[in-house]
């Protein structure tokens, strides 16, 4: 059914999408065309601040069940988007001590928590309202990528710099090995790191 939209009703999509970018966010960007699956993958990546991340539960009563919880993430600060997903995390939360037996996970994003589908009348779940759901694993960084994650993250979320230093917070990534893209009516499509790294996040300036 939500496949079948008629074309008058693509048309005004299309129209209202080309206006997109401007009023919301202080970086004027738009949405890349939804053929351009790794591009908008990594807009999306760019756009959001948080993070919804299953991994395998270790607790009690949901042992070995999926438990999908919040993270602030940021892959840069504004206008510098690595497309990764980097992460400020303490062993005292109870995904972390997950992701300490299993450090598989998938984390998920969606222009739902950007102004895009409120602005463009998109529900959460409509394909249109883009989101990329990620396969992989959360690893800590160190060096260099730690210095960098902690620029991506302090930058978007600056009450992070206030968080108790007793909790012992770590910078972490997620590391993808499979990207996949919900962003049109067809189904989901997928990308791989490969794509989705060599892809430019933004419109690229003549
Ligand atoms: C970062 O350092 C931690 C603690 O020393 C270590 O366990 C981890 O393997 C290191 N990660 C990388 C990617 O080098
Ligand atoms: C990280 O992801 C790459 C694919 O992008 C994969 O080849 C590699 O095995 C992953 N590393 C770990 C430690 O999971």
């Amino acid at each position: 059914m939500i496949s079948s939209v008629r074309p008058a009703r693509l048309l005004l999509l299309g129209l209202s999408l080309a206006s997109v970018g401007s009023s919301s966010s202080a970086c004027r960007v738009q949405i890349p065309p939804h053929d351009q699956v790794a591009r908008v993958a990594r807009f999306i990546a760019h756009q959001c601040n948080w993070a919804s991340m299953a991994t395998i539960s270790t607790h009690k009563p949901v042992v070995g069940q999926p438990f999908s919880n919040v993270f602030s993430v940021s892959d840069g600060p504004h206008g510098t988007s690595s497309g990764v997903p980097y992460m400020y995390l303490t062993r005292m939360e109870v995904s972390v001590q997950d992701l300490q037996v299993d450090p598989q996970a998938s984390l998920s994003m969606s222009l739902a928590q950007t102004d895009y589908c409120r602005l463009q009348g998109f529900d959460p779940q409509s394909p249109l309202c883009a989101r990329i759901i990620l396969s992989g694993s959360v690893l800590q960084v160190n060096g260099t990528e730690a210095d960098f994650a902690k620029k991506a993250l302090f930058s978007r979320h600056p009450e992070m710099i206030d968080w108790p230093t007793d909790h012992n917070w770590f910078f972490a990534k997620f590391n993808i090995t499979q990207v996949w893209v919900l962003d049109y009516f067809g189904g989901v499509k997928t990308v791989t790191p490969d794509e989705y790294f060599q892809a430019p996040p933004h419109r690229k300036h003549h």
